[in-house]
């Protein structure tokens, strides 16, 4: 027996009108108010005179954006709700965040400027909850602590070992029994998380279950976290030996991004950041590859500090254009497919065979490291496929040796890539879509490789990079 009817049935629209909703027959005419996404996150919406996610109109009457259809068969009704969901975050580069007299850590998540004007002028104590993890906390808690403290702020810091290894859902019960015991305003309090990835994914699911959504600040202070897992939706833990297989979509309210936390990263620390920035060059930038190629050593010995300050957009120093185009790249991709809908993703690149590389070499491959080595991989499949030529095959792979990273690793047998690539086969809807090079900043997603192909490509990845390779000359490739 099915309840459903064929096609959508009748469409209601949702009009509010002296405090109760009810139900129109037909699509609303109202015009749409200025004020703002309906449902983004508390804390970053205008003020309005509308219910969130309603347009204004006629005699007090508020038209809701969500629909309501309605249809029947000899069975039964069936009601389908149609409920756009908006969310509006901000990522802000900015500088000396802990600095006493820069209140970007307390109000940047704000975006609007009446609801920033009533935040500041309240003589309510600020409240918040902050996660940080244990060694940056070694390094900059006592600064955090300060900064609070000269804002008067009412704070619980909370440092936690947040390692890839206790990436897990017990650090999250263990931030959410805090949280519970610090208590905290929902509207008015975002949960702060400074760290690395790992950080920053675990508080975010964190926030992302109390009371079904907290929001949260993300300040990342590793090169990974400042280019990508803060400037996107997700957030996560490691479940039963897999890479992030609990997790949601929720973004944080803002990431506050500043450079300056990355001058205490251990070197190998930076390298792994380069290795996301390498990728987003490979896929859609060669002028981000080809600053790399040149400055890519620079910004390791320099630990991504330079003297130009990051304001307006003429920052011209390696450093800041290398993480400016690197963050502008990633959401150009992200912004439209924040929920992953389209399995069609130019991030993936990397990210095929190392999420099962990466739990079988833990804590030996870092998470850039694994990516670093997928990538190198990739690019043999490219130039098998006749995607890149041999010269552009050898600048890739430089590129990635002078960045330190690494480019082939012996626990990524022919075994790890064929369960990976069925895994990635169950997970994208049974094709590959596998992201690959064709060319030095221009990419593609193709779903047609071949067995032999793949084999060749494994075999000669082996051949020319494994172990007891002292490295790849030009007479060594073949174009
Ligand atoms: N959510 C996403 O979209 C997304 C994207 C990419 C990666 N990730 C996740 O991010 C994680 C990797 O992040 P990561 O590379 O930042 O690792 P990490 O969080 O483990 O940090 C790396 C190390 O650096 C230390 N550290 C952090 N900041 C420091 C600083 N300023 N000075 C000195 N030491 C510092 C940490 O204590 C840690 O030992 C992975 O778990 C990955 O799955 C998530
Ligand atoms: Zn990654």
């Amino acid at each position: 027996m099915s309840l459903t009817g064929t096609g959508p049935g009748t469409e209601f629209s949702l009009i509010r009108t002296n405090g109760t909703w009810s139900r129109r027959a037909g699509p609303g005419t109202n015009k749409p108010v200025t004020s703002g996404p309906g449902t983004s996150p508390p804390g970053t919406s205008g003020p309005s005179t509308s219910p969130p996610g309603t347009t204004g109109g006629p005699a007090g009457e508020h038209l809701s954006q969500a629909k309501l259809y309605q249809c029947s068969n000899g069975y039964g009704v069936t009601w389908t709700v149609e409920s756009p969901v908006v969310f509006s975050y901000r990522v802000v580069e900015c500088e000396k965040l802990l600095d006493m007299s820069n209140d970007t850590l307390l109000f940047g998540h704000v975006g609007d400027a009446e609801e920033l004007r009533v935040l500041k002028e309240s003589s309510k104590p600020l409240r918040r909850f902050v996660i940080i993890d244990e060694t940056v906390n070694e390094i900059y808690g006592a600064q955090v602590e300060a900064y609070l403290k000269s804002w008067q702020v009412i704070y619980k810091l909370l440092p936690l070992p947040t390692t890839e290894q206790n990436k897990s859902l017990e650090l999250v019960s263990r931030i959410l029994k805090e949280l519970q015991r610090f208590g905290i305003d929902r509207r008015l309090e975002p949960i702060v998380a400074i760290g690395g990835g790992v950080c920053l994914d675990v508080a975010g699911l964190a926030a992302s279950l109390y009371r079904r959504r907290t929001p949260y600040v993300r300040v990342p202070t590793t090169l990974l976290s400042y280019i990508d897992a803060s400037v996107g939706a997700k957030n996560g833990v490691n479940f039963c030996g897999c890479k992030n297989r609990l997790g949601s979509y929720t973004p944080p309210v803002a990431a506050l991004l500043d450079r300056g936390f990355i001058k205490s990263l251990p070197r190998r620390h930076i390298a792994n950041g380069l290795a996301e920035m390498l990728k987003m060059a490979l896929m859609k930038h060669k002028g981000l590859f080809e600053l790399l190629e040149k400055e890519g050593r620079g910004l390791l010995d320099s630990a991504f500090q330079s003297s130009d300050t990051i304001s307006g957009c003429g920052c011209t120093d390696p450093a800041s254009l290398a993480t400016r185009v690197a963050i502008v790249t990633m959401l150009e991709e992200l912004a439209p497919n924040l929920w992953e809908d389209d399995l069609d993703r130019l991030v993936d690149f990397g990210h095929v065979i190392s999420p099962e590389l990466e739990m079988v070499a833990l804590p030996e491959l870092l998470h850039g490291e694994a990516v670093c080595v997928d990538m190198a991989l990739m690019v043999f499949v490219s130039r098998e496929r006749g995607f890149l030529s041999g010269d552009e095959l050898r600048r890739i792979i430089s590129c990635m040796k002078s960045l330190e990273l690494p480019v082939w690793d012996s626990q990524c047998s022919e075994d790890l890539l064929h369960s990976a690539l069925s895994a990635r086969l169950t997970h994208c809807g049974g094709a590959l879509r596998l992201p690959l090079p064709t060319g030095l900043g221009t990419a593609g997603i193709f779903s047609d490789l071949d067995p032999p192909t793949l084999s060749r490509a494994y075999q000669n990845w082996c051949s020319e990079l494994g172990s007891g390779r002292s490295g790849l000359s030009e007479s060594e490739i073949s174009n």
